[in-house]
């Protein structure tokens, strides 16, 4: 067909064809600023992520107001570091010791422990060196329930680790409920632990004797959490777990670092956009903070915010957004006291009359008493060990972790020990009070290009679904951005991909 042929109206309709497609390509530019607010592990591994995304050419920019690592910190007792906000990972955690390897970090030399569960007046269970014994023990009191246990935990942890195979190929999810869709983990979400193993012929007996003290030491709570987080918490029940030489926040440290994004030291108070007018501020927004030099703004092209959204955590004011977005999503975040004590064992607080000599319980979980002034009571090596590094027995002065709701008091204190050296005392906003479940999470996309990165922790809190999580809200900055709606969520990928995987 010769150009001639052609009709005016096809010329026009070939001519806003060619508009549309030319400004296709320039919102395909990569954007020149991306700002993200908060540099705990949630923070600094979305740094890490968007840097993979979007290349070397923008501009990352992480504001920080207190330290770097937020809740993964350590604390100096006598000359040697001990982890005093989260502590152990598990051998799936895949991003996390994707970061470890990259970085060149190590996991801290293992550390044998031994886990014993306390009532308030006995010990009712103690592990033994001899599985066969455990075996026995475990058969005699609570039948096949707990033979069970782990591969219903398994069972489900298997179907979420597709998750991983999907970010790999750059698929992304809009809210918390498509992300545990796609993973088939989103009914957890809607029923209690309790519930869910109720259904699956665990028995109350087993729930409140081994269950409980699991969800106890992890989340505070008893099985009444939802069975997502609950499922993650009785995950940290296996063997292998781990943490980083030299403490957990090194890991944000070098992310930081890798993705080279700028730390900028200062509190985030307010996020403004522009409404949509033509002009170079048109489409971006407005972060305002408060550094050691002032108050200050700067203007990004996408945001990420890294800190939970909740009272007494972080206050951030959004203004011109409409919807309104509000500074305090519903829910509360519930406080975790951790206290480190230096000192001796009482052994007959826990009414056992072994000697302190042969005690080796490490790991000493309780059932859900109210009487009990902690949550969970361990005893904890320091972040840098030697090769061989075993914990000395309770008739050494040694340093024991407890979880409490509220701070210990002194006469509390001077019932569980002995003797006390020094005591460290660090209180947390720790994570989202599960109970009762939540049925609607808040969203990762807060606007166009604002997303919200702690959307995921009224699923779960741990340090794996903050890289989880980075790493979906980074994939779902590029795929928005770029206009790739294929690869933001796609329903039934598991069979789509059955090929590819
Ligand atoms: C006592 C305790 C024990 C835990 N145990 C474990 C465990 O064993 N294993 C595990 O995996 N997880 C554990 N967790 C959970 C884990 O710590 C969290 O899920 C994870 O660290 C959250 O990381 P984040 O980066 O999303 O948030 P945070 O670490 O809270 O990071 C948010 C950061 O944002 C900063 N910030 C806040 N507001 C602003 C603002 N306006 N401007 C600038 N910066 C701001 C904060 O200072 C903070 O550094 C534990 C938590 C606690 C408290
Ligand atoms: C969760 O429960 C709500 C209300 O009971 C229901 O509407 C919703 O479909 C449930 N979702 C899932 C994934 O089961
Ligand atoms: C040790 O614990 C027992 C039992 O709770 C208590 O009676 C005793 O007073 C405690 N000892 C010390 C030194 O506090």
């Amino acid at each position: 067909m010769s150009l001639s042929n052609l009709s005016v109206k096809a010329l026009l309709v070939l001519g806003i064809c060619l508009v549309g497609r030319r400004s296709l390509a320039s919102a395909s530019e990569p954007p020149k600023k991306i700002a993200v607010i908060g540099a705990g592990i949630g923070g600094s591994s979305a740094a890490y992520f968007l840097r993979q995304e979007f290349g070397p050419s923008v501009k990352i920019d992480v504001y920080e107001a207190g330290t770097v690592g937020g809740r993964t910190a350590t604390e100096n007792v006598k000359g040697h570091d001990y982890e005093i906000g989260a502590a152990v990972i598990h051998p799936l955690n895949l991003h996390l010791k994707h970061f470890v390897e990259t970085l060149g970090l190590s996991p801290r030399a293992e550390v044998k422990t031994k886990m014993a569960i306390f009532n308030g007046k006995e010990l009712t269970f103690e592990e033994s060196d001899w599985f066969i014994v455990n075996f026995i023990r475990m058969l005699w009191r609570y039948g096949f329930n707990s033979f069970r246990k782990p591969g219903w935990v398994e069972g489900i942890l298997g179907k979420f680790m597709s998750i991983y195979q999907y970010q790999k190929l750059g698929y992304s999810f809009s809210s918390v409920e498509q992300l545990l869709h796609a993973v088939d983990a989103d009914k957890l979400l809607n029923q209690t632990l309790e519930e869910a193993m109720l259904a699956d012929g665990f028995s109350q007996v087993f729930i409140n004797d081994i269950v409980t003290p699991n969800t106890r030491i992890n989340f505070g709570l008893n099985a009444g959490l939802n069975a997502f987080v609950g499922v993650v918490s009785l995950a940290d029940g296996t063997s292998g777990l781990w943490t980083v030489e030299g403490g957990n926040k090194r890991m944000s440290a070098g992310l930081l670092e890798l993705s080279k994004a700028e730390l900028i030291q200062a509190r985030v108070i307010s996020l403004k956009t522009s409404p949509s007018k033509s002009g170079a501020a048109a489409n971006l927004y407005e972060v305002n903070y408060v550094g050691d030099s002032g108050s200050s703004h700067s203007l990004y092209d996408i945001v990420i915010i890294a800190t939970p959204l909740h009272k007494g955590l972080s206050d951030i004011s959004f203004s011109g957004f409409s919807p309104p977005i509000p500074s305090h999503f519903p829910g509360n975040f519930q406080q975790i006291v951790n206290t480190l004590v230096l000192g001796k064992l009482n052994m007959s607080y826990l009414g056992t009359d072994q000697k302190a000599s042969d005690f080796l319980m490490s790991d000493i979980l309780t059932t859900d008493n109210k009487a009990l002034p902690f949550n969970s009571l361990a005893s904890v090596g320091p972040v840098k060990v030697p090769q061989g590094y075993a914990l000395p027995p309770a008739s050494e002065s040694k340093v024991w972790k407890m979880f409490s709701a509220r701070p210990l008091s002194e006469e509390a204190l001077g019932a569980i020990f002995e003797s006390r050296e020094g005591v460290w005392v660090k209180p947390w906003l720790a994570y989202p009070s599960y109970t009762p479940p939540l049925r609607r999470t808040p969203p990762f996309v807060l606007h166009d290009r604002l997303f919200y990165v702690n959307a995921i922790e009224w699923a779960a809190s741990c340090m794996e679904m903050s890289a989880v999580s980075a790493r979906n809200v980074a994939l779902l900055a590029y795929n928005r951005w770029h206009g790739q709606t294929h690869k933001i969520d796609q329903e039934d990928l598991h069979t789509r991909l059955r090929g590819e995987l």
